[in-house]
C-alpha cells in the first residue's frame, strides 16, 4: 500500500513544461521530455488515446528513429527529469522516477526476464538520483533518494538511499549526505 501510495504520488501530473527549467541550454533534452510528458497525458486517458493515436504513432517515430531514445509513454515520472545527451538510452514502461533525477546517454533502465518465462517490474528510482552514462539498471529494484550510479555501473539489486555505486556487478563506492550531483 505504501508503494503503491508512492508511487501515485510520484505520477502526479505537472504539465508538459515540467523539466524545460532543469534542461535549460538542452534543446533536445526539453524537446524529447515535452514530447514524453504529452504522451504520457495522453496515454493515460482511453478517450483521448483514440483520438490521439496519430500523435502516439508520431511521438515513436520522432523519439525512437530520430531522437534514437526510448522513453515508453507508461514510464512515471515525478516533475523535473534531467536528460543529458540521451542517444540510445532504453527506459521501459514500468519504470518509475522520483523528482529531480538525471538520466544521459546509453542508460538502459528496464525490466528482467524471469526464469519462468515472465518479465519483472522495472526498477523505481527514488528522488534526485543521479545516473551516470552507460548505466544498465534492471529488474524490480529500488534506487533510494539521492544515490548515484556512476558511468558504466551494472545494477540488478536494490540500492539504498544515499549511495554511490560503482562496476559490474554494482559496488558501493562511498555515501553522500547532501543532494549532488556528478556531471
Ligand atoms: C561514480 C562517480 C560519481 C565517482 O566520482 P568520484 O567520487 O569523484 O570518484 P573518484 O574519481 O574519486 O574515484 C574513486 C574510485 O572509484 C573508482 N571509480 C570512479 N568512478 C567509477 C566508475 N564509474 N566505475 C568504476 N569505478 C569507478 C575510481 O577508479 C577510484 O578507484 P580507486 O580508489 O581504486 O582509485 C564518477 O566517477 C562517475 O562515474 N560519474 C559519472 C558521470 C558521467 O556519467 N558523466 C558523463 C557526462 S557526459
Amino acid at each position: 500500500m505504501e508503494k503503491l501510495k508512492q508511487i501515485y504520488y510520484r505520477a502526479r501530473y505537472h504539465g508538459p513544461f515540467q523539466d524545460w527549467k532543469v534542461n535549460k541550454g538542452n534543446f533536445k533534452g526539453r524537446i524529447v521530455l515535452f514530447l514524453f510528458r504529452i504522451a504520457s497525458f495522453v496515454r493515460k486517458n482511453p478517450v483521448l488515446t483514440v483520438l490521439f493515436i496519430w500523435y502516439l504513432a508520431l511521438y515513436r517515430i520522432i523519439i525512437e528513429w530520430i531522437f534514437n531514445i526510448e522513453i515508453n509513454w507508461h514510464v512515471r515520472a515525478g516533475k523535473s527529469l534531467k536528460l543529458n545527451h540521451g542517444h540510445g538510452s532504453v527506459i521501459e514502461a514500468s519504470t518509475v522516477f522520483g523528482n529531480n533525477c538525471t538520466i544521459r546517454h546509453l542508460t538502459t533502465i528496464s525490466n528482467k526476464l524471469l526464469p519462468d518465462g515472465t518479465y519483472s517490474l522495472s526498477p523505481r528510482i527514488g528522488n534526485n538520483v543521479d545516473i551516470g552514462v552507460n548505466a544498465i539498471i534492471l529488474g524490480d529494484i529500488e534506487i533510494g533518494d539521492n544515490a548515484i550510479i556512476g558511468a558504466g555501473a551494472v545494477v540488478t539489486k536494490s540500492v539504498p538511499p544515499n549511495c554511490v555505486m560503482v562496476g559490474n556487478p554494482a559496488r558501493l563506492l562511498k555515501k553522500v549526505y547532501s543532494q549532488h550531483s556528478i556531471n
